[in-house]
Order: C-alpha cells, then sequence, then structure tokens
C-alpha cells in the first residue's frame, strides 16, 4: 500500500505559523509522525510539500503511473480556489482524502467553500495534526476495504 502525502501552500511554514490556528508542530514533525503510523499500518508515505498549484497537479496527475494506491491533501489555500486541483482529483480515479489542521468551517466564509471536497472520498477537519494520522487510518481502512 503505498499513499501519496500532499502538502500545498504555506504549510513549509508550520511550526511558526499562526500557531493558535494550526499548532506548533513543524510539518517535518507532522510528516515523521505520519511515516512513522505509516510503518506500524505497513503502508509506505512518500511526501512532497509545493507552493506551486501546477506542481500539486503534477504530482497528482502521476500518481497512479507512479504506483501510488491513494492520495492524503492538504491543499490549503487552494482548496478555496482551484479547479485544477479539483479536476486533477477527479481525472486520477484514485481515492483521495481532504486533511486540514484547522476547522474550515469554523473559520472566515470563504473558507466555507471546498473546490476539491465533491471529488474527494471524505473530509478530516480540524484535529491539528491528528487529521493527518486519522486521514491515514482512513485511507488505510478504505484501500483493505477495497482490495
Ligand atoms: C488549511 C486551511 C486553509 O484554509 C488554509 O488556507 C491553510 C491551511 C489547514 O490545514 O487548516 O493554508 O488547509
Amino acid at each position: 500500500m503505498k499513499i501519496l502525502l500532499l502538502n500545498g501552500p504555506n504549510l513549509q511554514l508550520l511550526g511558526s505559523r499562526e500557531p493558535g490556528i494550526y499548532g506548533s508542530d513543524t510539518l517535518a514533525g507532522i510528516v515523521c509522525e505520519v511515516k512513522n503510523l505509516a510503518a506500524e499500518l505497513q503502508c509506505t508515505i512518500e511526501d512532497h510539500q509545493s507552493n506551486v498549484e501546477g506542481e500539486l497537479v503534477s504530482l497528482i496527475g502521476s500518481a497512479r503511473l507512479n504506483g501510488f494506491d491513494g492520495i492524503i491533501l492538504n491543499a490549503a489555500a487552494y482548496t478555496h480556489t482551484s479547479v485544477a486541483l479539483r479536476d486533477a482529483i477527479s481525472a486520477v480515479s484514485l481515492p483521495v482524502i481532504e486533511v486540514h489542521l484547522s476547522n474550515t468551517a469554523a473559520r472566515e466564509s470563504f473558507r466555507h467553500q471546498s473546490f476539491i471536497a465533491p471529488v474527494c472520498c471524505g473530509v478530516i477537519a480540524g484535529f491539528g495534526k491528528d487529521s493527518y494520522l486519522l486521514a491515514l487510518r482512513a485511507m488505510h481502512a478504505l484501500l483493505n476495504r477495497n482490495k
């Protein structure tokens, strides 16, 4: 089971970025915890962070060819703006789980809309770094169910 973990714009700043909203863990720390859980669940994680929408689109588009079984995606601000990411998710026909550290539904109204949620299997938001760990457990269960 090979899972692609993608993080979008500004998430490289986690740790110092608005800790009251996003917590004090760094992205490297979160990825490390996700990889530890993945080892327990006997799956492999490859992770990328990009501030560039087109890079995220390309990584999603090539995920099937690169042997991934599913994608965990924190598209960050592109969640609320990107038709290109939505189309990439629709096109790849792999299960994608949308994650957010913060509860976007409880924040500014422009964060209430997700362009990608309708083409994802589900959304996990509001649990800080645990959103990622819950997403991995959900992906693991989903892929086992579909075996
Ligand atoms: C975020 C929520 C988005 O609204 C925001 O633009 C981010 C981070 C989160 O993980 O809570 O950059 O995706």
